[in-house]
């Protein structure tokens, strides 16, 4: 079966493996500055080198620090890449955040947003995470309102469900939906099913499951000729053509592995 490498947000053509930041730009706990910010620079530098053009953040990595380094990586690329950042989940001590999906936070998010990626208008702008005090179409209809006011292109909500998803387009376009998806977690099966089929962007987060793979995942792999990481990122590109996976890492060997997905294929994904 042949895939397409890419899937189009609005105009802009995306190749499907695309670079999530948030553990390569934050020290431990997703918490305060990188230990080493020109290994961060480098690597996202490469990974656009190679053709990635998806760079995810989010203002809760760090926080802030993360949408600072990719502003500086990207700066000489700008044209060239969508960056997505997101807002909506306060991290207010290492390893621990909080959703706040009240309007009035929103637009104070957004404003930091810009002001960190010194921009006019975000490229893809999630709601973070679903508040669970405030109802979705009330969050979303504030970024829908600020996007009218110029400030966000696309629009997208992460960590949701199908349902939150049926009810978030009632009050605006939905560009992409982020959640997390990968070979050894399906649990966004449907999720991606109903984008796929409305032809919204299914970001899949945590593609690599952290690097941490069971026992048929790697024999599988290993059968194969390539790593696990390999087998699941090629995997999530055959499952559906919206998907475009995000894998994070913070060394150059690592990330030409994950690059290589596109042209690995099995003979069969699951155990025979
Ligand atoms: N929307 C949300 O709520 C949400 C939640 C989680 C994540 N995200 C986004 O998704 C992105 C990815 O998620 P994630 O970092 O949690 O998970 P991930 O991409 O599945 O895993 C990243 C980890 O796997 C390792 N890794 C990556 N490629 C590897 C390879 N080829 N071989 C060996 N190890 C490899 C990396 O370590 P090395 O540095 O050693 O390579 C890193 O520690 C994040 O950066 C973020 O942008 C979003």
């Amino acid at each position: 079966m042949k895939t397409n490498k890419t899937f189009k947000i609005g105009d802009f053509e995306i190749n499907r493996i695309g670079f999530g930041t948030m553990r390569v730009t934050t020290g431990s706990g997703i918490w305060g500055d990188t230990p080493n910010k020109e290994n961060a620079i480098n690597v996202i530098r490469t990974a656009i080198e190679h053709g990635v053009n998806f760079i995810d953040t989010a203002d809760a990595y760090g926080p802030y620090t993360s949408e600072l380094l990719v502003e500086e990586a990207v700066r000489p690329y700008k044209d060239q890449v969508m960056i997505a950042t997101k807002g909506g989940f306060i991290k207010y001590q290492p390893g621990a955040v909080l959703p706040n999906g009240h309007p009035y936070y929103l637009r104070t998010a957004l404003e930091g947003s810009l002001r960190r990626m010194n921009t006019d208008s975000i490229d893809l702008y999630f709601l973070h995470k679903v508040d669970p005090n405030i109802p979705i179409e009330e969050s979303v209809g504030a970024l829908a309102q600020l996007q009218r006011e110029g400030k966000i292109k696309h629009l997208g909500i992460s960590n949701v469900t199908p349902e939150e998803l049926k009810r978030a387009q009632s009050v605006a376009t939905i560009d992409a939906v982020q959640n997390a998806f990968n070979y050894a977690d399906r649990n966004a099966e449907d999720l991606v099913r109903a984008t796929s089929a409305r032809d919204i962007a299914f970001i899949a987060h945590t593609p690599v499951a952290r690097g941490n793979w069971n026992d048929p995942t790697v024999t599988k792999a290993g059968k194969e000729g390539m790593t696990s990481n390999q087998l699941a990122l090629s995997w999530l590109l055959h499952f559906a053509p919206n998907i475009i996976a995000i894998p994070g890492t913070s060394s150059q060997t690592h990330l030409m592995e994950n690059l290589q997905s596109y042209t690995l294929k099995p003979e069969s994904y699951e155990e025979a």
